[in-house]
C-alpha cells in the first residue's frame, strides 16, 4: 500500500497456512536456551529465530526455565514461505501451552511482532488477513483445503532488498481485494483476482525467477504467482495434481514440493504436550 514513515511498507496481505512443516522438540529439561537443527540447515543458536522466540518469552514469564529446542527442518529457509517465523511462533505457543500459558494473547502478539512482521500470523494460523506491516491480522474463514505447487528456485531473496527495491509508482492502482466488506466473501476465486504487488520488482530483478514462472505458466498452471517476496512461487493446476514432467525434471533446479493448504482446525492436533 506504500512505504511508512518507520520505512517498513503498508500492507494488505492474505496469509494462507500450507501442509509443509518443520518439526519443533521442546524440552524444559535446559539450562538457558539451547538450539539444535538435527535436520536440514538452518542457522543454530541465537541467530535463529526460534532461539530468540525461547529467550524473548522465558526471560520474561519463567527466568528459572530454560528449554532445549531440537529443529528439524524441512521449509526451504529463505525461501519467502515464512518458516522462521513459523518456527519463532511455534516456540512461542509451545512454551506457554507447556508453562500454564503464564501471557495473555495480547502479550504473545506483542511479543510476536517484535520478533518479525511475520510471526503473529503464525498464531493463528489458516486463512488471515494482514495488515500494518503484515503484523496486524484479523483472521478470515478458512478457504476450502487444496492442493498447491510450491516451486523454490536455487536462489536467496532478501526481502529488505525487495521492499527496497519497490516504487510506490509501481504498485497497482486497485483498492486491494479484501477489505472489511469483502472479509466474509473470501473465496478461491478472490485470490485469484488478487496480485502480489512485489512480484513485477522480483520477476524483473531475478531472470530466473521469470524463467521458472513461465515455465509454470506454459505447462498450464491455472494460477502462478509469488509467494511475498520469493523466492518460492505457488501454483495450482486442474485437477490439483503436479504435471508428471515437473516433477520429474524440476525447472532449472528448483525445490517442488506438492502439498496442500490447511485450514486452521486442521492445525490445532499439531501441537503435542506429553
Ligand atoms: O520484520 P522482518 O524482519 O521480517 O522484515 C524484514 C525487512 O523487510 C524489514 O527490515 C524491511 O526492510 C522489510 N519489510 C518492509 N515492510 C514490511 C515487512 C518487511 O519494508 N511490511
Amino acid at each position: 500500500m506504500g512505504r511508512r514513515d518507520d520505512g517498513y511498507h503498508e500492507l494488505s496481505t492474505v496469509f494462507q497456512t500450507v501442509d509443509l512443516s518443520d518439526q519443533l522438540t521442546l524440552d524444559l529439561d535446559a539450562r538457558g536456551v539451547e538450539l539444535t537443527v538435527a535436520a536440514g540447515a538452518a542457522p543454530a543458536g541465537e541467530e535463529n529465530l526460534a532461539y530468540r522466540a525461547a529467550m524473548g518469552f522465558l526471560e520474561r514469564w519463567a527466568p528459572e526455565t530454560g528449554v532445549r529446542i531440537d529443529l528439524e527442518k524441512r521449509i526451504p529457509v529463505g525461501g519467502g514461505l515464512g518458516g522462521g517465523s513459523s518456527n519463532a511462533a511455534t516456540v512461542l505457543l509451545g512454551l506457554q501451552r507447556m508453562l500454564g500459558a503464564p501471557a495473555s494473547r495480547a502479550e504473545m502478539l506483542e511479543l510476536a511482532s517484535g520478533l518479525g512482521a511475520d510471526v503473529p500470523y503464525f498464531l493463528w494460523g489458516g486463512t488471515a488477513w494482514g495488515r500494518g506491516r503484515g503484523d496486524v491480522i484479523e483472521t478470515l474463514p478458512d478457504l476450502q483445503e487444496r492442493s498447491v505447487l510450491l516451486v523454490t528456485p536455487p536462489i536467496g531473496i532478501s526481502t529488505a532488498e525487495v521492499f527496497g527495491m519497490v516504487r510506490t509508482t509501481q504498485l497497482e492502482n486497485r483498492p486491494p481485494l479484501v477489505d472489511d466488506g469483502l472479509m466474509e466473501e473470501m473465496r478461491w476465486e478472490t485470490i485469484q483476482e488478487g496480485w502480489n504487488d512485489l512480484e513485477k520488482t522480483v520477476l524483473a530483478r531475478f531472470p530466473l525467477m521469470r524463467d521458472v514462472y513461465n515455465v509454470l505458466a506454459e505447462i498450464g498452471a491455472t494460477m502462478v504467482r509469488l509467494s511475498g517476496t520469493g523466492a518460492t512461487l505457488f501454483a495450482f493446476f486442474e485437477g490439483g495434481a503436479c504435471p508428471a514432467e515437473l516433477a520429474a525434471d524440476p525447472p532449472f533446479g528448483s525445490r517442488v514440493v506438492q502439498t496442500r493448504t490447511l485450514t486452521r482446525s486442521s492445525l490445532d492436533r499439531l501441537l503435542v504436550v506429553r
